[in-house]
């Protein structure tokens, strides 16, 4: 039976994402999944926090008339007030609810941004390297993606985003906390963005959205993530609950427009109509009023910060180097000489998994997940030990 030739395409090309997932299952059944360390998969293990199932346990019980049904699109009006305050808080700016739309996660938000914005041929400016499904986002709405290499301690680099910009350019898409580096942009930062974008949209005529993904924002150690939506009119912010609450598979988040944009209505409306005509139709009722119960939860994010801190430990005495992670859940290391395919497959004889970064479009790198157990990571040091004394 056919299939369309971009997704045959598609397909070809993330086979070895899919390989190494499959030769992962292959080595848990061997060993047992205990001998296996499994760093390839960016999957929270902890579980929610406790308010979580306790909020959870008394709306399921409650089963209110109606509760089940159809809704607006954008979602519960009361559930979108309650992100308001929230979001007004973190973002350094009053919203009220009409400014937030419920999403099916950061995924589904980012999708719904990119359908409403983007004409044939635009493009989406990205900060290389990216989380990988980036791409592929971009082209489901005839979209190009446009890369641009990070400066090398990996913040955004500003000249070259700049050199960038052209009439085509429909948004930049940045993501802080950052997978697969950690990294958090300092608020210097994005205001130096904001300028180039403004004074470009004021020369041009075509002022570009920038478009922040946080799903990782709650995961920051020590640093807070800056606001967006404070800094730059165009900007909507993108953020989920599925590594602060740790609800993944309850696709469950929301997008966030800046009240400071001109537009700020027209682009409501068009958010509103793609949720609906992308198929999403509305974000999971029950998780939307389960989330607006839950505006000050999140997991233990210092279980992460004792993981990296291990993590760190076990690179630091096998000769691995990395770049410092200041939030989210990855440590992004150098190859030590050599190509990132091979050395994936090199690790794999000592039964460590990793992903390559040419997957995130930065060849000779690493990335490594740590949310696993503290106990597994420390387990591993003798292997990736072995393993580089053989590379
Ligand atoms: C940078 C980034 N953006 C978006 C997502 C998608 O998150 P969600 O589960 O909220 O759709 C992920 C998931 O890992 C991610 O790493």
């Amino acid at each position: 039976m056919p299939i369309a030739d971009s997704i045959r395409e598609a397909l070809g090309s993330a086979s070895l994402i899919r390989k190494m997932f499959e030769e992962g299952n292959q080595l848990k059944k061997q060993y047992g999944p205990d001998r296996v360390f499994d760093f390839s998969i960016g999957n929270p293990d902890i579980e929610p926090p406790p308010a979580f199932h306790r909020v959870f346990t008394k709306l399921a019980k409650e089963d209110k008339k109606g509760s089940h049904g159809y809704m607006p699109n954008a979602g519960y009006p009361e559930v979108r007030e309650a992100l308001a305050e929230k979001v007004s808080r973190e973002q350094g700016i009053t919203l009220n609810g009409s400014h937030i739309i419920m999403s099916v996660g950061a995924a589904g938000g980012l999708n719904v941004v990119l359908k409403a914005i983007l004409n044939p041929g635009d493009e989406v400016i990205v900060s290389r390297p990216y989380f990988m499904e980036y791409r592929a986002y971009v082209a489901n709405h005839g979209g190009r993606l446009r890369e641009v290499d990070a400066l090398p301690d990996f913040n955004l680099n500003i000249r070259a985003i700049q050199e960038r910009l052209s009439q085509k350019t429909a948004a930049v898409l940045i993501n802080s906390p950052h997978n697969p580096t950690g990294r958090i942009y300092p608020a210097g930062t994005i205001t130096e963005l904001a300028e180039v974008l403004q004074s470009w949209g004021r020369a041009s005529g075509r002022l570009p959205y920038l478009i922040a993904d946080e799903p990782y924002r709650e995961i920051a150690y020590t640093t807070q993530v800056p606001p967006i939506l404070c800094a730059y009119n165009a900007s909507v912010v993108v953020n989920s609950y599925s590594k602060s609450l740790s609800l993944p598979g309850e696709r469950i988040g929301y997008i966030a427009v800046s009240p400071l944009n001109q537009d700020t209505e027209e682009l409501l409306n068009a958010l509103i109509y793609t949720t609906r005509i992308l198929g999403f139709v509305n974000a999971p009722a029950l998780m939307q009023r389960i989330v607006a119960a839950l505006t000050f939860a999140r997991v233990d994010v210092s279980v992460y910060e004792r993981r990296r801190d291990a993590f760190k430990q076990v690179l630091d005495a096998a000769g691995i180097r990395y770049a410092e992670p200041e939030g989210a859940f990855y440590l992004f290391c150098q190859v030590p000489k050599g190509d990132d395919r091979a050395f994936v497959d090199h690790l794999k004889q000592y039964r460590i998994l990793g992903v390559p970064g040419s997957g995130f479009g930065t060849p000779g790198w690493i990335r490594f997940a740590y949310c696993v157990d503290e106990k597994h990571i420390q387990a591993s040091a003798s292997a990736f030990k072995q393993a580089m004394e053989t590379w």
